[in-house]
């Protein structure tokens, strides 16, 4: 199967970005964990990271035609970008939201999204782990298990 991860604002900065939030690691790092885990898992996954809300936008939109999947993590826009969940729900392919942190555990602007109602479910708190774990639920929903 054919998934798409995106990656929201400032998620490039992984790394050097809040390493007490959000680890040590890069985004690079994560994009080459999750190609490793496709391989074992048979899952064929395209990375993508924008800053821009249009293109994150685009990007849904395009998904839709290439692929059997999305995971997203839209970062802040996840509490208030009503055009990214609109984008999310005009699409026909599941879509599941990841968060790195425990976005319950932090500044109560963080415990809202806007984006979670129109997805399939909503990871938080795992780190890197909760795209693995989005991308087995992806393949099992799909009946590839
Ligand atoms: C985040 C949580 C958001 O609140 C924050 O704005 C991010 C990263 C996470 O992965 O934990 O940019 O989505």
């Amino acid at each position: 199967m054919r998934i798409i991860v995106i990656n929201g604002p400032n998620l490039n900065r992984l790394g050097v970005r809040e390493p007490g939030v959000y680890g040590s690691k890069t985004l690079t790092d994560l994009e080459q964990r999750l190609l490793v885990f496709g391989d074992v898992e048979g899952i064929d996954v395209s990375c993508f990271q924008s800053n821009h809300e249009g293109d994150l936008i685009d990007a849904i939109h395009e998904a839709n035609d290439q692929y059997e999947g999305i995971i997203i993590n839209p970062g802040a826009f996840t509490h208030y970008s009503y055009a990214i969940r609109d984008a999310i729900a005009s699409v026909n392919i599941p879509t599941i939201e990841v968060h790195i942190s425990n976005v319950h555990a932090r500044e109560d602007f963080r415990h809202t999204s806007v984006t979670a109602p129109v997805t399939m479910g909503q990871i938080v708190g795992l780190g890197f782990k909760g795209y693995e774990l989005a991308m087995l639920a992806l393949k099992e929903q799909r009946g590839g298990k």
